[in-house]
């Protein structure tokens, strides 16, 4: 049997919503992380140092005691965010970043931006005090199709924002084309990007062919093979450390999918490991596992790295997902990508 040992991983991006959804989906993310930072996209969202607070106590609830897990918070920026009251918040040590939704993009988003120039003073006190600056980048300009809207993003505010605030540390979140992993590549150093574990797992055809797959369905919306194919390679590459693991795991319950106007997201916690430890492996590259999930993201944020460490082995037979987790009298259905899975987490359950 094969095994590999890595240092304890880290989630850079996760929603655990609240009440009882967030009991549920709390303890998948802790019996395999160290840290993650959490999504500040609740209804109503997280803008302050106080809701940061109240939220991550909320959190904290949740975690199974023999879990030893750390949330960083975000705040939500807004057209009326204080920058005042951000520079304390992240003084205080009670934010780790903050998170720029262009309004309309995705779930929970319509409070986020629609001028960039609205907040451009926030960003520079962003920069000024070296606090992190997390980006869905995609355009929301209706004219614009689904599958361009992170190109032009990049191409129309990204390149702007980089230009003006040299000194501004920015995570482009969950990227999903090859002009992404371009732009950051050679984009200043401290310009880094996540990469989720169903992006690097599927395409576009995988929502269509065959019928309509609403739990493939997130946003950014999956792309072609040749875009897979792109974050595949800055994922698994030995150079790689501007890319790193962000689960972007993003519970819904099962009747908000399987509807005529179903939400985006994928949950992915329980078995975000062994899927990318698969992908990493039939990439010839299970030795770069680490970089990705436990080394590059903490370089980034200029934390330590976690101190305790994993295992994971290689099974003889694919491991069995378990379908969904229960919540209340509904479920939320667990991603399993359309390939076999041989690699388990020691601690899987
Ligand atoms: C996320 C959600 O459901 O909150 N959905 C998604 O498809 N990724 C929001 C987000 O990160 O875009
Ligand atoms: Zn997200």
């Amino acid at each position: 049997m094969e095994k590999i040992e890595i240092i304890k991983p880290d989630d850079w991006h996760v929603h655990f919503r609240d009440g009882d959804l967030l009991k549920a989906v709390v303890p998948e993310t802790t019996r395999h992380f160290a840290r993650a930072i959490v999504m500040p996209n609740l209804t109503p969202p997280i803008l302050n140092e106080g809701d940061a607070i109240k939220y991550r106590k909320q959190i904290e609830e949740a975690i199974p005691r023999k879990d030893h897990f750390f949330p960083l918070m975000t705040l939500y920026l807004t057209e009326s965010t204080n920058k005042i009251d951000l520079k304390n918040a992240y003084e205080n040590g009670h934010v780790f970043a903050a998170k720029l939704y262009p309004a309309g993009a995705t779930t929970n988003s319509d409070s986020g931006v629609k001028d960039l120039n609205k907040i451009m003073s926030v960003l520079e006190t962003m920069s000024e005090i070296g606090m992190p600056l997390l980006i869905h980048g995609e355009s929301t300009e209706k004219n614009v199709d689904i599958f361009d809207r992170e190109k032009e993003f990049i191409d129309k505010t990204l390149d702007y924002i980089c230009k003006r605030l040299p000194e501004l540390r920015i995570t482009l979140e969950h990227i999903t084309t090859k002009e992404a992993t371009l732009y950051v590549n050679e984009g200043k150093q401290n310009l880094v990007a996540t990469i989720t574990p169903h992006h690097l797992a599927l395409n576009r055809n995988d929502i269509f062919v065959g019928g309509i797959k609403p739990h493939f369905y997130c946003l950014p919306i999956l792309k072609r093979e040749i875009h897979k194919n792109a974050l595949i390679k800055v994922a698994t590459s030995d150079e790689n450390s501007k890319f790193f693991l962000g689960t972007d795991t993003a519970p819904h319950l099962i009747g908000d999918k399987e509807t005529a106007c179903g939400c985006a997201g994928i949950f992915n916690s329980s078995y975000a490991l062994p899927i990318l430890a698969q992908i990493f492996d039939d990439n010839r590259s299970i030795k770069n596992l680490e970089k990705f999930v436990s080394i590059n993201g903490a370089v980034h944020y200029q934390i330590p790295q976690n101190k305790s460490k994993i295992t994971l082995n290689k099974q003889l037979k694919p491991i069995t997902f378990r379908k969904s987790l229960k919540v209340n009298r509904s479920e939320v259905i667990i991603f399993k990508p359309n390939f076999p899975v041989f690699w388990k987490n020691q601690v899987q359950n």
